[in-house]
């Protein structure tokens, strides 16, 4: 199981939340496991996860774009990649591979690797938009060429 501490905060209300309800969604695959729900239940809570993952690292991308933060396309690649990686832990997966290897799949590739983006590549980007937040908000013609409408 994850634990989130104090270690894990950017200082960015909206990012730390998503990041909390992240990791209690990947401590909900492994808590399935222990229970010994079944292949089904499992899915489902991966399905939640994928989900959650792909909308919170939206709201990132749209923070990056909205304080023009310079290490946007590095930072999106990542995203990228690790909804690849995601698309990868496919229900046809779990019925191919047992159920304890595909969690350490799930905790390999998704958790530890979470951890790590959370206290590098984020951490960096919530510190950009922290130093940004005072200044003037972009034009809103500009935020309407990149169909932003408001405000994350
Ligand atoms: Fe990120």
């Amino acid at each position: 199981m994850y634990e989130w501490d104090s270690s894990l905060e950017t200082g960015n209300d909206v990012i730390d939340s998503h990041h909390k309800e992240l990791i209690a969604a990947i401590n909900n695959i492994t808590e399935a496991h222990r229970q010994g729900k079944g292949r089904d239940e499992i899915a489902k809570t991966m399905d939640f996860v994928s989900d959650y993952t792909v909308m919170h690292f939206t709201a990132e991308e749209k923070l990056m774009v909205q304080y023009n933060f310079p290490e946007f396309s590095v930072h999106k690649r990542y995203h990228d990649e690790f909804k690849e990686t995601m698309k990868n832990l496919t229900r046809r997966l779990i019925n191919e591979v047992s159920i304890d290897d595909y969690i350490s799949l799930v905790i390999f590739t998704l958790g530890d690797r979470l951890f790590s983006h959370i206290k590098g590549e984020d951490f960096r980007m919530a510190a950009f938009i922290k130093s940004r937040v005072n200044e003037p908000f972009p034009k809103t013609e500009v935020l309407e060429k990149l169909q932003i409408t408001e405000k994350c």
